[in-house]
């Protein structure tokens, strides 16, 4: 039996394959690249000595889904596939509604059509909008999201609680990740973002590389500590061992759960600029500038549901996030590209 990982070669679903063969699954992965390089999943190999089935594909796509299908034994899936930049989701909702939304549905058609019904779904904490409670447990009440991206995990959450409601076979269990960073302590996979990074991590190590000039920090009159944004930002690794966790309650029958997965600690933009210099000794230059629209002041989890009903915790600390998305970017300051 295998577990298919849709958007595998990502940066999340890459460290997932590695903690799934380490746990002694056998891993399939389909991709379209849009957004990775199949080399990350040489990287995967690399590490834990196993190989990774890759399918070069489109979750839109019936015809290769059939194929993955009728090859392949798969007892579940972890869905990752998606488009995830906020600010193109603005642009090009119709995009972003055609890949994660129908792909999702056509993914799940052709699942049940072959008897699996077993998924766990990427989502996210900005269904929690501008969250009414915070540290945010899972009974805070979803919110109106910003932009289509957004959206789009909330409409999914939905869809796949829907199906489970109609057919009580089905074990569906929705993540909702805080903010992952970091990267695995090989230095050799990690976070590979197109041009211009949008999120914090990234720019600031492309900063420490020298491929950037300095930092902006998106406001400083936010109603938290030091004015800037705060959030949980979590290790991937920890999050990749989240989804191992996940499958163990779907082989005990998970029906329909939904888990938080992050630190339930918050740290603002200028703690994590001032923990990356202590972990590098790297300088971070920054400037203050105008707030980005739809950010919110603060967004942390209580994660006390993934470790009652999973048994799962974050393990590692903002150090150790800080040294290995630092190791990942000196030893690779065009990503896949060296
Ligand atoms: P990523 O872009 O690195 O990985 C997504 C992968 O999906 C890429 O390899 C991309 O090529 C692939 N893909 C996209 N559309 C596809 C399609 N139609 N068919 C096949 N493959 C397709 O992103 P990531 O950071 O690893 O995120 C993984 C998942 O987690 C996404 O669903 C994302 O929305 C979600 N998520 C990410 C974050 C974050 O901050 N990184 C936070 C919350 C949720
Ligand atoms: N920030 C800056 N400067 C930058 C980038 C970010 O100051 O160049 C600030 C933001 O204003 C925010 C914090 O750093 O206060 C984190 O921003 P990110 O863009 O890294 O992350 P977000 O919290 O905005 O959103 C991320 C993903 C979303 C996901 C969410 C889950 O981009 O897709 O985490 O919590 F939904």
């Amino acid at each position: 039996m295998a577990i298919l990982v849709t958007g595998g070669a990502g940066y999340i679903g890459s460290h997932t394959c590695v903690e799934l063969q380490n746990a002694g699954y056998d891993v399939v992965v389909l991709d379209n690249l849009v957004n990775s390089s199949e080399k990350s999943l040489d990287r995967v190999e690399a590490i834990t000595g196993k190989k990774v089935k890759f399918y070069k594909g489109d979750i839109c796509d019936r015809q290769i889904l059939n194929e993955v299908f009728a090859k392949e034994s798969i007892d579940s899936v972890i869905h990752f596939a998606g488009l995830k930049a906020v600010g193109e989701s603005v642009q090009k909702p119709w995009e972003y509604y055609e890949n994660n939304i129908a792909g999702t549905l056509t993914l799940v058609d052709v699942m049940r059509q072959n008897g699996c019904k077993n998924i766990i779904f990427s989502s996210s904490a900005t269904v929690y909008g501008n969250p009414a409670q915070i540290p945010i447990t899972e009974e805070c009440p979803k919110g109106q999201c910003t932009n289509p991206y957004g959206w789009t995990k909330s409409m999914l959450e939905q869809i796949l609680s829907d199906i489970y409601k109609a057919d009580n076979e089905w074990n569906v269990v929705l993540l909702r990740y805080f903010n992952p960073i970091g990267a695995h302590k090989s230095g050799t996979m990690g976070e590979n973002p197109n041009g211009i990074p949008n999120n914090l991590m990234p720019y600031i190590t492309q900063v420490a590389v020298g491929k950037l000039p300095e930092l902006g920090v998106f406001g400083d009159d936010y109603d938290t500590p030091d004015g800037t944004g705060v959030r949980d930002y979590i290790h991937v690794v920890d999050l990749a061992d989240g989804h191992v966790k996940a499958l163990k309650k779907i082989e005990e029958k998970a029906g329909l759960k939904i888990y938080n997965l992050g630190t339930g600690v918050g740290y603002s933009v200028l703690d994590i600029v001032k923990n990356f210099e202590a972990a590098t000794g790297v300088k971070i230059p920054y400037q203050i500038k105008p707030r980005r629209a739809g950010d919110i002041a603060t967004c942390y989890s209580d994660a006390t549901k993934a470790k009652e009903e999973l048994g799962w915790t974050a393990k590692y600390g903002i150090k150790e996030m800080c040294e290995d998305s630092w190791r990942w970017q000196k030893n690779n300051p065009n990503g896949y590209e060296d």
